[in-house]
């Protein structure tokens, strides 16, 4: 359904109360809804409401994911908590992607090897951040564009497409089990800011074209350690240590992320599995806003995620990808050269997102509630973004092309104004969408890794 049927369709079945339709100027904020009523009659009605909204813009029910043989998911969880895997065996996954922060790093950039530190405390090195907020990495298996951008991907018909080009060979592609989520992993441990390092081990000696002398090194490493090859081949029935590549390493750690760290049972999928009582009537509510408010023509699916790219009007801050000859990031038109897409940024799935502060591409906003403001005057808010959020060294670094950002913002963004009631609302609708269990994630943590080298597997409770 495009976006015209949808908003028709909405209309006539009377469900668009005039939550946007202003300027961005103006900020008068159209009347809401009569005040909550806490009937039981009204709750099953504002229930049977929220379900024909759901359905109509074809958001369904998180399924269960895929089953994952056991030694396939021990042997990811030790790669992925394992520094071997980063040149100079200082950085693994999960110290960007840490438990204790519901797999993300509760900072605004990422800070890669050579960092000393975790999660908010870590310092950074000279070379300084990473350019994006590093996400959560809940329910892969529903995704199918990785990284902010999108530039890991499976298509319909089954073809990868990663910044590897030939070099991911269909000997590798084959590996997979589990799609985009299968092939990400290969992709960290190449990026000198993230893992391999630019001096100081053997990794880093390699040129960055050679993919597969890199893949290769990380493997030899491996082999050397009798532990890995034994789970290795423990992992793959019937295939010697000898014949496999990182693509098997690599399927593993997706292997591991979706079996451990996907999760379905938030008051939403409750809600959705039939009981219209899982969630509160303040949450039913901002369910409602949230279908209507256009919020839904973008984050909906499975994981609330189109899998598209727009431009929602975040503003640009850190050191970027060096686009526009410096700083800047134009996101998805990296990918395709449109330059409709600059600044597009794919959008996120929203399950525990409650838990992943901060947020945007580039964690330019702490507070789930600024966000979700954000939508409402997104042209405003944005020529008066507040940097006094960030960390101190990222205050000065918010670019000044936010003209610029505006003139390709999507246009599902114009005219959205809302009532403060209403960020209320939908703020409180996001916290519905945390599973209890994603709060305490130490579960995932090994006990130890086969390399014998430290843990990052989070800095104590939340
Ligand atoms: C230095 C910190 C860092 C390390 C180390 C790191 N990541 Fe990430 N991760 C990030 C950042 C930042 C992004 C977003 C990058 C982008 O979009 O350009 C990301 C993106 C991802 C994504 C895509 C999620 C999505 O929704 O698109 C996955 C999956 C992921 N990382 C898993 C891993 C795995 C597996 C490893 C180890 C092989 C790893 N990461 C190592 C910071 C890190
Ligand atoms: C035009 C498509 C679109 C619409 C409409 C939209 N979103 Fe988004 N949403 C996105 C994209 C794209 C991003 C990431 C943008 C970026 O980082 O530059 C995002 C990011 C978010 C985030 C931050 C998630 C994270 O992990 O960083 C939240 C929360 C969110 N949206 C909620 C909402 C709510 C609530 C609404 C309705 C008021 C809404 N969105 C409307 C596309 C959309």
């Amino acid at each position: 359904m495009d976006r015209r049927t949808w908003v028709a369709r909405l209309a006539a079945s009377g469900a668009i109360f005039a939550l946007f339709g202003c300027g961005d100027d103006n900020s008068t904020a159209p009347d809401r809804t009569p005040a909550l009523s806490s009937s039981s009659t009204e709750m099953h009605a504002l229930a049977a409401e929220v379900r024909l909204l759901t359905a109509g813009r074809g958001i369904t029910a998180l399924s269960k994911p895929p089953a994952v043989r056991p030694a396939l998911v021990r042997l990811g969880q030790a790669l992925a908590f394992d520094k071997i895997l980063s040149g100079n065996k200082d950085i693994s996954c999960m110290t960007c992607h840490l438990p204790t922060f519901a797999t993300s790093d509760g900072r605004s950039l990422s800070v890669g090897q050579g960092g000393t530190g975790l999660g908010p405390a870590r310092v950074p090195p000279a070379g300084g951040f990473i350019p994006r907020n590093s996400p959560q990495v809940f329910n892969l298996f529903a995704i199918d564009q990785l990284f902010w951008d999108g530039r890991v991907s499976r298509d319909a018909v089954g073809n990868y497409h990663t910044p590897a080009g030939a070099a991911l060979t269909s000997a590798m592609t084959q590996v997979f089990e589990f799609g985009a989520a299968s092939a990400q992993p290969m992709f960290p441990v190449l990026s000198r800011e993230e893992m391999r390092g630019f001096n100081g081990n053997e990794l880093a000696g390699i040129s960055d074209n050679q993919e597969q002398q890199i893949w290769a090194g990380i493997m030899a490493r491996l082999g050397a350690i009798p532990e890995y090859r034994r789970m290795f081949q423990a992992a793959y029935p019937g295939q010697r240590f000898e014949q496999m590549t990182f693509a098997h390493a690599s399927n593993a750690i997706a292997g591991f992320i979706i079996d451990r760290l996907s999760f379905n049972n938030s008051p939403w999928d409750r809600f959705l599995a039939g009981n219209d009582a899982a969630m509160t009537q303040v949450q039913l509510q901002g369910a409602k806003d949230f279908m209507s408010a256009r919020c839904s023509i973008c984050h909906n699916g499975a994981a609330l995620t189109d899998n598209k790219f727009h431009n929602v009007a975040v503003p640009q801050l850190g050191p970027g990808k060096g686009d526009g000859g410096g700083s800047d990031d134009f996101g998805r038109m990296r990918e395709t050269g449109d330059p409709a897409e600059k600044y597009a940024f794919r959008t996120p799935a929203l399950r525990n997102v409650e838990l992943t502060a901060p947020y945007g591409h580039d964690g330019a906003f702490f507070s789930l509630r600024d966000f979700v403001d954000h939508y409402s005057e997104s042209a405003t808010k944005l020529m008066n973004y507040n940097p006094a959020q960030l960390e101190p060294s990222l205050r000065g670094t918010v670019l000044n092309n936010k003209t610029d950002i505006l003139s390709t913002r999507d246009p599902l963004l114009s005219g959205v104004v809302f009532s403060p009631q209403v960020v209320d609302e939908v703020t409180d609708f996001m916290k519905a969408l945390t599973d209890p269990a994603a709060r305490n994630l130490q579960g995932v943590v090994p006990g130890r890794v086969p390399s014998g080298l430290s843990i990052d597997g989070g800095i104590g409770p939340r």
